[in-house]
Order: structure tokens, then sequence, then C-alpha cells
């Protein structure tokens, strides 16, 4: 989840994705109240939801995994085998008792000498150092066996680790922010007319500590992991970074700009949240909340074009103000002005209105080839990609993915590719035709996969809400889902597929936007989040059918509002964000309280941010891991003998208040991992057992 706890040019509040879905579709919540009334709801009760909703929908599935785990024959092995932490409170990590940690590529790590970079950067240099260090906001990430013959299979101790940079801190960034406040007016600077600017080396050290890092990590034989300084693959993928448009959005009015007048190309990639990783063996990063990136139409009283205003892209200015640095490197190509997406010049081709239409996609980067073009998959729908997971791929049939758009109200999607997957042959390709589904969920627990097909029903141009083109529908994702009457959602954030029996889950974080109080889904003001999960009909991941229930109702012990089995002291959590199924099955989920609520009032209980690990089929949930002050749990992954875990912590210190940062008290408030009044710093945790077991055992 994107934490904007930096106060300066930010005009939505706290940064998320804006709530911008105003179609009268009936929410998830609805659907669940009326849903789980005829049943009993169990609160917070992980086994409860999946005995007593989920024994029953989903008999026939083709795994006995949650389905019938006391059915015949002997029991299930147990998948946890560790011993249940209490919450965190402290400035450290904590692992159960037989397991350890170190931290590994934290931001500021230069790629070339593997020397960690002072924070604030020298002024003046911070855009050059940041290009060869480590982005910050560590987020979503992967272990590609250094084999580069599969995503999940080969070395389990040497590899390329790939990991998203979600945003950026500039207090921390740059010299001129030691002493200050956080407000905008500290990055700002005014040229001889007055008029707002911001120092270009600023600028291009935010645009730097975006975006995607590859580094090659391995192993040493004292059971230390060390990010390879220097080695060819190592690579820096930024906001400033050159990206092919594939897919039919590629070439059309939509993403024509004057750096790309035949809509082709774009620059960079931003607010990268969560990953996929394809069958193919290539990582894709997921572009999250961009919108706030940019800004429109701040001089006149033009309404702005609906690929924007769905979107919430600001009409004042822009989250960090890129638009306002004062020297631009690539003056003809505009490389920071590109924020301003206002129609300031002749046509299309002439200024950067149509640059917010070549964000919120896919994109695919193979982290194996450094010289390769990243790539933005746009059949895959534009919105506030949270991430992508794929159905395990069956030779000669479609593969499928499913994505969630992480803002309030919003939806979930599904793509079914139009060709089969053939090992052999298998690439890119396979996600620039299909078919991309947005999810409908029904109050009897079925669900409907409806189609966001150009011509089809409502998706066409004498509609109410007209559509031109497959484009136009992919450009237009969130409002051809509103068309066809999709279920809003609270907060889709990462999606997990069971390896064995395909179902599907996904977290939920939370809904505060939420004002309708019903018995199901379960809370007014929805706090505590929780997951859903869902069986495609007849086991066929294609399928346009399917049936859904509550896997976990996220929160406290004493959660009064609903009967059943409530969380114990070892289970409780708030916000799931990130979640993972390991290879054995375990469920790896991670929680993503905001910095503006962790550690206080009714958030206090949960401790710091939280990674649990569950056993789907004997339905048992553990504490797994605590983190330090100020920071979010995201991002995790093991090596394929899953004897080594690798996590992410972003953004620790971000509790810190203007008036502590203007006066450096950055000590209670995260240091993590330097300490010693250092600034947090985001970085990756290597958690291995200390008999060389699997991860949760
Ligand atoms: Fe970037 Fe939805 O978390
Ligand atoms: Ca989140
Ligand atoms: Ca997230």
């Amino acid at each position: 989840m994107i934490r904007k706890s930096l106060s300066l040019i930010v005009d939505n509040g706290n940064g998320d994705e804006p709530p911008s879905n105003r179609s009268g579709n009936r929410s998830f919540a609805e659907v669940l109240d009326a849903r789980i009334r005829r049943r009993t709801v169990l609160k917070g009760s992980l086994a409860a939801a999946v005995a007593g909703l989920f024994s029953g929908a989903l008999a026939g599935c083709n795994s006995s995994s949650s389905s019938s785990p006391q059915g015949e024959g002997p029991p299930p092995p147990r998948l946890l085998g560790f011993d249940a932490i209490p919450v965190g409170t402290d400035d450290t990590i904590h692992v159960p008792e037989g397991y350890s940690w170190q931290a590994l590529t934290e931001w500021g790590r230069s790629l070339s000498t593997g020397i960690l970079e002072d924070l604030p950067f020298p002024a003046g240099q911070g855009g050059a150092r940041q290009a060869d260090s480590m982005g910050s906001h560590h987020d979503g990430m992967h272990f590609f066996p250094i084999d580069g013959l599969d995503p999940y299979e080969g070395s389990s101790d040497d590899g390329l680790l790939v990991m998203n940079h979600e945003y950026v801190e500039p207090r921390y960034m740059h010299e001129e922010a030691i002493g200050q406040a956080l407000s905008r007016d500290a990055f700002l600077t005014y040229d001889d007319g007055g008029v707002q600017r911001r120092h270009s080396d600023q600028v291009l050290a935010e645009i730097n500590g975006h975006g995607v890092s590859v580094v090659r990590v391995q192993k040493q034989t004292n059971g230390e992991w060390i990010m390879v300084a220097g080695d060819p693959r190592n690579r820096r993928i930024t906001a400033l970074t050159p990206m092919e448009i594939a897919g039919p959005v590629r070439g059309t009015d939509f993403v024509k700009t004057r750096f790309s007048p035949n809509g082709t190309m774009t620059r960079g990639t931003i607010n990268n949240c969560a990953h996929g990783v394809t069958p193919w063996n290539t990582y894709l990063t997921c572009e999250e909340n961009w919108a706030g990136y940019f800004r429109n139409r701040d001089s006149g009283g033009d309404a702005q074009p609906r690929e924007h205003a769905r979107y919430g892209v600001a009409a004042g200015t822009s989250r960090y103000g890129w638009e306002l640095a004062d020297a631009d490197p690539d003056d003809n190509d505009q490389a920071y002005a590109r924020f301003n997406a206002a129609p300031i010049g002749a046509g299309p081709t002439d200024d950067y209105r149509n640059e917010p239409n070549a964000f919120g996609w896919v994109v695919e980067i193979d982290p194996f080839d450094p010289d390769s073009t990243p790539v933005k998959r746009t059949h895959l729908g534009r919105f506030a990609h949270e991430g992508v997971v794929f159905q395990p791929p069956v030779e000669g049939q479609p593969i499928v993915l499913y994505s969630g758009d992480d803002a309030g109200h919003e939806y979930i999607y599904k793509f079914v590719s139009a060709q089969p997957y053939h090992r052999e042959t298998a690439g890119g390709h396979l996600l620039d035709s299909g078919t991309l589904y947005v999810a409908k969920f029904n109050e009897d627990g079925t669900g409907e996969w409806l189609p966001l097909v150009w011509g089809l029903g409502v998706l066409r141009p004498d509609a109410d809400v007209p559509f031109q083109s497959q484009a136009d529908v992919l450009v237009n994702t969130r409002l051809a889902a509103d068309a066809v009457g999709a279920t809003r959602m609270d907060r889709p954030e990462w999606g997990a597929v069971d390896p064995t029996t395909r179902q599907v889950y996904f977290t939920l974080t939370n809904n505060t936007g939420r004002t309708v109080t019903d018995a199901a889904n379960p809370r007014a003001n929805s706090r505590w989040g929780h997951i859903i999960r869902w069986s495609e009909a007849g086991g066929n991941p294609a399928a346009t059918a399917f049936e859904w229930d509550i896997f976990l109702l996220s929160g406290p012990t004493d959660d009064s509002d609903f009967d059943g089995q409530p969380l114990d002291e070892d289970q409780i959590h708030n916000s799931p964000d990130g979640l993972w199924f390991d290879a054995e099955g375990r469920l790896w989920i991670q929680s993503d309280i905001s910095e503006s609520v962790v550690n206080a009032g009714d958030y206090a209980q949960f401790g710091n941010n939280q990674m649990l690990a569950a056993d789907p089929v004997n339905m048992e949930l553990r504490r797994f891991l605590t983190g330090p002050l100020g920071q979010e749990i995201t991002g995790v992954v093991t090596t394929p003998d899953q004897r080594t875990m690798f996590i992410n912590v972003q953004h620790p210190g971000a509790t810190i208040t203007p008036a502590q940062f203007a006066a450096g008290e950055l000590e209670g408030n995260g240091t993590w991992p330097l300490g010693g009044g250092n600034y947090g710093r985001s970085a990756t945790v290597v958690i291995t057992k200390d008999d060389g077991g699997v991860i949760g055992t």
C-alpha cells in the first residue's frame, strides 16, 4: 500500500488512489451482507469461515485441500511447525525461535560498488547516485534462480532478486530537507517571475528512486547472503526508462505524445506496488497509484477527459511536483514537464496531454537481459494495479491471471489469453490478445466473470457510456467495468493461487469509505479488512463462473460485531495486503496498517506491521514475523528449496512527524536497519531456519 506520509505536494489527502467510482454498482459489502445473513457468520475466524462456509460450496473441487479436511484417509500433514510470536512494538525484526534474519539490498546501496550511500544525498549529486543505487520503498519481489530457465526451479543459493520501488520520501533524499518541517515549501524554489519550481537534481533523484531493481544475490559459505556488486545483470529501471507499449492500445491516439508521436513508446514506470511472475520467467511490475504523479488543466474550465477523471488525475498540482523542475536535462523531450498533462501545445503530439494514458498498466521486464526494453501490456487493463497472479500454466490451455484495482470500491479482474500456452514458445505475446473480465459476486455464493469486450453488450459506440474501440475499453477499464455491472470491492490488494487446489485468494485490505452497516462484509467503516477466495467453475481457470466465500475476517480478539470464534492473540492482525502461497501450500499474509494510525488507538493492539502464515488445510494461523517501527511488511518469496525466504520492509520510520523531523528527532520513530540516528531505509530481509529447514516448518 502506498503511504504518502510525505505531506508535500499532495492534494488528495494521503496520496492513495482517490476514490473515483461513482457508479451505482452493488458493493461487495452489500453482497456479503445478504449472503452471510443466511448463514452463521463467524467473527475473525479462519477455521470457521473455511469449514462453515466453504465445505458445501467447494464440493467437487479438484482437491481435498480445505474442502474436506475431515474427510476420509489419513489426516493431512500440518504445515506450520513454528511457535507464534507476540505482536511487536519495538524497532527491530522478530522471527520465531529457531529462525534468523539479516538485512540486504538497503535503499541507497550502490549496484556497481556495493557501498551504502549516505543519506541524504549530497546536494546536486542525488540524481546520479540514486541512478546507480537500490531504489526506495521496496515492495513486490521475486527471486529468479540464476539458471534462468524457470521462475520456481533452479539454484537456491544464486539468483537475481528483482523488486519494485513503490515511491520515495524526499525529506530523506535531499540535504535541503534537513531542519525543515515536512512541507511542500521546503522543496520549492521560485524563478524570477515568482513561479514555483523544483531543483531538477532533486526531481531526478526522486525519479530514479522509483521503478525496479534487478540485483544478483548469492548465498555465502557462512550462510549469509550478499548482493553481487557490479554484476553485469544488475540494473535499475526508473521513471525515465524507455518502454514499449504493446497490445490493443499500441499506436492509438490515446498514447500519442510529443515523445512518441506514433504512440508506441513511453518513459518510465511509477508507483510499482506488487508484481507478477510469468511462466516464461519474466517479471511483471504493476503501476498502482500513478494518477497523483500528474496534473491536468490547472488554468481553464475544461472538463478533464474521462481517461483522466475516472482515475483521479489532479486538476491542480501533482504529488511531487516533478513538472516544476527548473531545468530539464532532456529538454527536447521534456522528461519532467511531461508530468503536466494539460493540453498546452497545438496538438497531442506537441505536449503531454496523453502522458497519463501511458500509465496504469502492467509492465513486463526480462531480468536476464539488462538491455531489454520493458513492455507495457495494455490488454491487462488500466487501473491502480496492485499485482498480478497466475494460475499454474497447463500445456495447450490458455494462460489465466488475476489483478486487483486497489482503490476504494474498485474491482477484481481476470485475463484469459486467446492463444494456448506451450512451454517451448511461451512469451509476452500471450498477454497481448485475449479477454479481460471483471468480477461480479452474487449473493448466493456464485460469481460471474463479465467480459470487457468491445462491441459486446453495453460496450459499444451507441451506449449511454460510449466506447469506440477495444483500446477505448482498455484505457477506460474502470468505466467499462462500471458499465457491465461489476461488484465494487473493499480495496483489492494481492492475490494468490493455491498451487494444489487452484483456489484464488485476494486480500481486501480495508475500506473506511464504506458507510453501510451490514452483518456480513463485515464492518461499517471497514478498518480491519478480510480475505476472500473463489474456485473457478468445473476446476477450469478459464471458466466464466465461480463460487466464492470469505476465507478470513481480519481484526482483533474482541470483535463483538459478529458471532463465532474469534482470532486469538497469536493471530490478530489488521489490513491484510501481501499474500503468497509457497510450494507446499502455506499462505503467507502480510499486513499494512497505515502509518497514520499504526500503534495508535484501536490499532495499537496489532503492534507493528507483521507477517503470518496460514495452513488452509488444517485451518491454522500463526504470527511469524513482526517488523520495526513505522513500516509495512510486503514482498515475499522463497528460494526453490524453500530454505531461504526474502521479504521487504517498506518505509521504516514513516511515523515521524513534521516537527520531529525538523528537530532531527529520529530516534524513537524508526531508524531500522542502521539505527544510531540514521534515517530508516527500506530493505530486504533474508530469513533462514537455523537447522537449515524449510521456512514455516
Ligand atoms: Fe501499494 Fe495497494 O498497496
Ligand atoms: Ca496496503
Ligand atoms: Ca500493497
